[in-house]
C-alpha cells in the first residue's frame, strides 16, 4: 500500500524531514502491518535526523514509537488480529509515517482505558523511567534524586514516579514557568537551571553531602553539575545528550574526587525483547491506571509538520510529551 511519511535522504537540521508518499509492505510472517493513529515525538528522533545516532540507510522513515490499529497480520503471529489497538516503541524506526511494517515482537497491546494519543505520548518515556527506577537503580523511600530537564516528557514522568515511591526527585529547569511545573507534578524542589549554580543548590538541599543518584539527560551542559553533586559512593546515570554528548572524562581524576559509580544508560540495553519491553509496560500501565503518574501531552502536531516539532525541541520551547498526528 501507498502511505505518507516523514523521511529523510540525509543528515541535517529540520529542514531535511521531507513529507513524502512511502510503499508499505505486506507484513512478512511474523510482522504485523498498523495503520498509525498516533505518533510519539522523543528527543532521540533529533539524534537520527542529525546523525548522533545512524540510520539503517537513506532514505529513512525516522522515528521510534506510536500507536494505531492492525490492519493485517502475517501468518505466524499469535496472539494479535486485524482491529488490534497496539503501541509500539524502540523496537524499530519507521514510526514517523501514517502506517508501517512492524515486528510482533515490537508490540504492546493497549487495554480500553488507554487512549492512542496518550500511549504514544508514554510508552517510550514511561518505560525509560521504569527502567532507571528499577533496573538501573531500584529507587527507594528516602533516597535523593537529581534529576535533569524535570518539565520534559520523561522529566515529568520521573517526578512523577519518584514521588510516588517516596523518593525526593531534585529537578532542574530553564525557566520559571517550566520550574512550576515539574514542582506541580511532584519534584521536591526544581533549581532554575538558566539563574541558579546547579551544583551550589544541590549542596545547599543535601546539607553539604550530595544527592544517592544523578540522572543526566542533558549531557555536555549540566555533566561537570553532576559530577560535582553526587555523593560519595552515589551514582551517576548518564541517559541522554539534549546539550550534546557528555565530555570526554579523565576517569582517574574525576573518580578519586567523586568516589561515585558512573552508568551509561541505553534503553536498548534495558528493554531488548518483547518480555522485557512487555513487563516494562505493564509496570507502567499500573502506574497510570493508579492514577500515580499522569501523561501531560505538552504538544501536538500534525505528522507532515514534524520539522516544527523538531525546531521547538531542540529550542527547549516544549513540556511534557509531543505527539505527532498522521
Ligand atoms: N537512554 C534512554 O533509554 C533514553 C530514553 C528516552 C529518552 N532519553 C533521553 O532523555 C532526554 C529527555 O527526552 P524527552 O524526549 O523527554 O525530551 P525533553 O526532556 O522533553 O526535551 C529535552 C529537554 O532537555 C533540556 N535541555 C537542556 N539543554 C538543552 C539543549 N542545549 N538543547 C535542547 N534541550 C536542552 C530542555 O529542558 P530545560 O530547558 O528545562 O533544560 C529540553 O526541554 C533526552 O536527552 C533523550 O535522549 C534517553
Amino acid at each position: 500500500m501507498r502511505a505518507n511519511a516523514i523521511r529523510i535522504h540525509k543528515n541535517g537540521p529540520p529542514s531535511v524531514l521531507k513529507w513524502e508518499e512511502i510503499d508499505v509492505a505486506n507484513p512478512k510472517p511474523d510482522q504485523v502491518l498498523v495503520r498509525h493513529t498516533a505518533v510519539g515525538f522523543n528527543f532521540a528522533d533529533t539524534y537520527f535526523r542529525n546523525g548522533l545516532y545512524k540510520v539503517a540507510g537513506f532514505p529513512a522513515v525516522i522515528g521510534i514509537e506510536g500507536a494505531g490499529v492492525i490492519e493485517a497480520v502475517g501468518k505466524r503471529v499469535k496472539g494479535f488480529k486485524p482491529g488490534d489497538r497496539v503501541a509500539f516503541s524502540g523496537g524499530g524506526a519507521g514510526t514517523y509515517a501514517e502506517a508501517s511494517v512492524r515486528g510482533a515482537d515490537e508490540l504492546i497491546k493497549l487495554p480500553g482505558w488507554l487512549d492512542d494519543k496518550t500511549a504514544a505520548a508514554a510508552l517510550t518515556k514511561g518505560c525509560t523511567v521504569q527502567y532507571l527506577f528499577n533496573e538501573v537503580h531500584k529507587i527507594k523511600r528516602g533516597e535523593t534524586i537529581l534529576f535533569h530537564a524535570a518539565a520534559g516528557g520523561v522529566g515529568l514522568i520521573a517526578s512523577q514516579w519518584a514521588k510516588a515511591v517516596g523518593a525526593r526527585l531534585i529537578g532542574t529547569a530553564s525557566t520559571p514557568e517550566k520550574v512550576r511545573l515539574a514542582k506541580r507534578n511532584g519534584a521536591a524542589h526544581v533549581i532554575n537551571s538558566s539563574k541558579q549554580d546547579i551544583a551550589k543548590e544541590i549542596k545547599r538541599l543535601t546539607n553539604g553531602q550530595g544527592v544517592d543518584l544523578v540522572y543526566d539527560s542533558v549531557g555536555h551542559d549540566h555533566w561537570d553539575a553532576s559530577l560535582a553533586s553526587v555523593r560519595k559512593y552515589g551514582l551517576i546515570c548518564l541517559f541522554g545528550s539534549a546539550s550534546g554528548k557528555a565530555p570526554p572524562m579523565d576517569f582517574w581524576e574525576v573518580g578519586a574526587k567523586t568516589a561515585s559509580y558512573f552508568l551509561r544508560a541505553k534503553a536498548a540495553n534495558y528493554l531488548y525483547d518483547a518480555e522485557t519491553r512487555r513487563k516494562s509496560a505493564r509496570h507502567l500501565f499500573r502506574m497510570l491506571k493508579s492514577g500515580a503518574v499522569k501523561i501531560k501531552i505538552g504538544q501536538t502536531y500534525d505528522l507532515k509538520d514534524a520539522a516544527k516539532a523538531h525546531r521547538d525541541a531542540e529550542g527547549r520551547k516544549t513540556t511534557g510529551s509531543t505527539i505527532l498526528l498522521p
